[in-house]
């Protein structure tokens, strides 16, 4: 029995030794090609659409994270399609999740009255979120879902062609400016995101927990909408 173990072990090691080399090439291009597969159903993505709803069509089905294992609808975003300003949330939420649109729930709702006070409507801009699929229980989004969605959030942003945007709290202002530093810090300045101004306030559902929010919030939707008067005169 030991004499056989040892026959089936040297026989392994001679395998090993004439075709490990050719096994590992052949395992690297296997991956190389699933690789490159991906990357061009990726391409295809980027380069045909000229459109956020052709966009929305490419990717409405993506399995690129685990949330679509548990999301129900995938919410790509909505609004002008040629927006001047573009608005940035986080993650959708259940009500969200449910509809496929984003901000309609209660901080939807305050959200749309912010819109007002400076005389904008949800219809003339566009508005999404980093995530497009709702994180279970609204946890936090996960560095792999952020990594794996954020590429979408470009892409829209690419096709709207906004003069401003507008990052509705830490998350959405983190991602775009590749940065860690604080809401506080972030907000109240005129930051750049390749050919838009962006601009940084705190989220609408932080709002509701967190009335003292409110005030520079104004001040920053304030910002936004003289920032928009002057470059419309120019
Ligand atoms: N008007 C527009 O046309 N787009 C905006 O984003 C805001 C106001
Ligand atoms: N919170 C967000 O960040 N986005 C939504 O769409 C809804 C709530």
């Amino acid at each position: 029995m030991q004499e056989f173990t040892k026959q089936v072990q040297n026989f392994f090691a001679q395998q090993i030794e004439l075709y490990g080399d050719e096994l590992a090439v052949e395992m690297e291009q296997l991956h190389a090609s699933t690789e490159s597969k991906v990357i061009s159903e990726e391409k295809d993505v980027w380069q045909k659409s000229q459109t956020p709803a052709e966009l929305n069509q490419r990717i409405e089905n993506c399995r690129k994270c685990k949330l679509a294992e548990t999301r129900h609808k995938f919410v790509f975003g909505e609004g002008n399609p040629n927006a001047d300003i573009v608005l940035v949330g986080e993650a959708p939420g259940a009500d969200e999740d449910r509809m496929g649109k984003p901000f309609v729930g209660a901080a939807g709702r305050l959200l749309t009255k912010i819109l007002a006070a400076i005389q904008l409507t949800r219809e003339e801009v566009f508005i999404c979120n980093v995530l497009k699929c709702r994180p279970p229980q609204n946890r936090n989004p996960q560095e792999d879902e952020i990594h794996a969605c954020e590429p979408y959030l470009y892409k829209q942003i690419e096709l709207i062609r906004p003069q401003f945007v507008l990052c509705l709290g830490l998350f959405a202002a983190q991602t775009l400016l590749k940065t860690t530093r604080s809401l506080g810090e972030l907000r109240g300045q005129v930051h750049t995101f390749r050919n838009a101004k962006l601009l940084v306030t705190y989220h609408p559902a932080a709002l509701l927990r967190f009335p003292q929010y409110k005030r520079p919030t104004w001040e920053d939707v304030q910002l936004l909408r003289r920032l928009y008067d002057e470059w419309k005169k120019s």
